[in-house]
């Protein structure tokens, strides 16, 4: 451990203790999403079932409730539902990353946890270098850093960083986000036999790549895996245009299904498809855990969307990760899901068979909180349009006619109603996951998925339906759900 390191570590400590009071004062502190102790939380890293233990790592500005120079902040679970925070894993104490350890990934080899990541530096002229690096660990707990693995290839600015690295027949791949000197977002596959050397192998796709068009000026936290028999990459394009119900945040996340071709590292895919339809989602990661699973984990969150407004920043801290889903390829098209270990948090089930839900504003009793799981199955539906309003600040409205389904949420920036939409054929379940300042909806299983902050008022605990022109007739199930985090 460097002096420099040490220094950092300290000051983090002393940051968490010194607003510990202030942020626990927080209404809005979450009670089942993981959220940094203090400062801003963006990116999941590092997502890995490693020796028995789920390791989630994420890019960690302790020091204020805003973009800085990122650590790896560093949580374990045993079991995906309960989490205990560790120490950092990296601080930004290096000539190679002194202004940040920027987003990577993973792996497991030779009884050795090892982290990819991107060394972010600001040089004496105030402009950007990147390197990528890799640092190790045989416990799981400290980490070593190695220092530098692959450095900017020719025709590419440094804008390129977020490795993702993982093994496939004796080989090591590596997918990168990348920026060409035209301003095209790409993402590149590197391959090696001993992980230290790199040997560049193609260009996955990217924007002005063979058949893409423009499509962004940068392509982050790319991810490629299989996928129930397709290779899917995901990635962040920046600088994508409004399209109909589609990319309505500053930033968006979405994938492509295809082949990927190990030798040219080209990947012959279908069109883009965005993952969340909501308004806080951003730089996704997964893993394949010990039940052969593909999890996702992802911000909720968003750059440049609104952050210095953030009703948690004067609480000293920002951002929280999505719950973990579990990913399934459907009809060519990635359905998301909660992993079913979460039912483990559930608490006070209360369930309404078959209530017909008219024009009427209804409530229901002991159908109400502000940290909870609710099921809705639809039985019938002979509504036009069918609502339902969560504390009144977030209202989910399903336009039987228009086939759409939207999410609208009072705006924490304006205090004005805002709304993301999706097409929808039919509606038959709302699944909601509603904490104290977060909502996430799976949609008829997982076909489509919003993930939203919101802001209500602490003390309003109130769900409310209503349908217009014709009743819906469903099922209701809610449970109250309890804290993950282990002290
Ligand atoms: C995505 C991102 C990554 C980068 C990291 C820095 O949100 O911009 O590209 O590595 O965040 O925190």
């Amino acid at each position: 451990m460097t002096n420099r390191d040490q220094e950092l570590r300290q000051k983090a400590k002393e940051t968490i203790k010194r607003y510990e009071r202030l942020v626990e004062r927080d209404p809005y502190r979450l009670v089942y999403h993981l959220m940094p102790p203090v400062g801003l939380l963006n990116d999941p890293n590092g997502f890995i079932d490693w020796d028995g233990t789920y390791h989630l790592f994420y890019q960690w500005h302790p020091f204020e409730a805003a973009h800085g120079p990122k650590f790896w902040g560093h949580f374990v679970s045993g079991d995906l539902v309960f989490w205990e925070e560790k120490e950092p894993a990296l601080t930004p104490s290096d000539w190679f990353d002194k202004n940040g350890c920027y987003s990577g990934s993973a792996v497991a080899d030779n009884g050795k946890l090892k982290l990819f990541y991107t060394g972010n530096v600001k040089n004496e002229n105030d402009e950007r270098e990147s390197y990528q690096c890799v640092a190790e660990s045989e416990d799981g707990l400290t980490f070593t850093k190695k220092g530098v693995i692959l450095h900017v290839p020719d025709g590419y600015t440094a804008h390129f960083r977020d490795p993702k690295v993982w093994k496939r027949d004796g080989i090591w791949y590596l997918v990168i986000g990348a920026q060409t000197k035209q301003i095209d977002g790409h993402v590149l596959l590197f391959r090696s036999d001993d992980l230290k050397e790199w040997q560049f192998a193609g260009i996955v796709t990217g924007s002005n790549v063979r058949s893409m068009g423009d499509f962004g000026y940068m392509w982050e936290c790319p991810d490629l895996f299989h996928l129930d028999g397709e290779d899917v990459l995901l990635v962040s394009p920046q600088g994508l245009e409004k399209q109909g119900y589609l990319y309505h945040n500053v930033h968006n996340t979405g994938y492509f299904i295809g082949r990927l071709d190990y030798e040219t590292g080209e990947l012959v895919h279908g069109p883009f498809k965005e993952l969340d339809r909501g308004f806080e989602f951003y730089a996704p990661q997964t893993t394949i855990d010990r039940y052969g699973r593909r999890i996702l984990f992802g911000w909720m969150g968003v750059p440049d969307q609104g952050e210095e407004k953030h009703p948690t920043v004067k609480h000293q801290w920002i951002h929280a990760m999505t719950l973990p889903r579990e990913l399934k390829l459907v009809d060519g098209k990635i359905y998301q899901r909660p992993v079913e270990e979460l039912k483990q948090l559930r608490k006070n089930e209360v369930s309404r068979p078959s209530v017909k839900i008219s024009e009427h504003p209804q409530r229901f009793e002991e159908i109400s909180g502000e940290a909870f799981e609710l099921l809705l199955d639809v039985e019938e539906n002979q509504a036009e349009v069918f609502e339902l309003t969560i504390r009144d600040n977030v209202r989910v409205i399903f336009n039987r006619g228009l086939k759409r389904l939207t999410l609208e949420r009072v705006s924490f920036v304006d205090g004005l109603t805002e709304s993301r939409h999706c097409e929808l054929a039919e509606l038959s379940s709302l699944h909601l996951y509603v904490d104290t300042s977060a909502v996430e909806l799976f949609v008829n299983e997982g076909e489509e998925v919003f993930t939203a902050r919101y802001f209500a008022d602490p003390a309003n605990r109130s769900i409310q339906f209503k349908t217009l022109h014709g009743s819906l007739t469903a099922s209701l199930k809610k449970w109250a759900l309890d804290s993950i985090m282990k002290k």
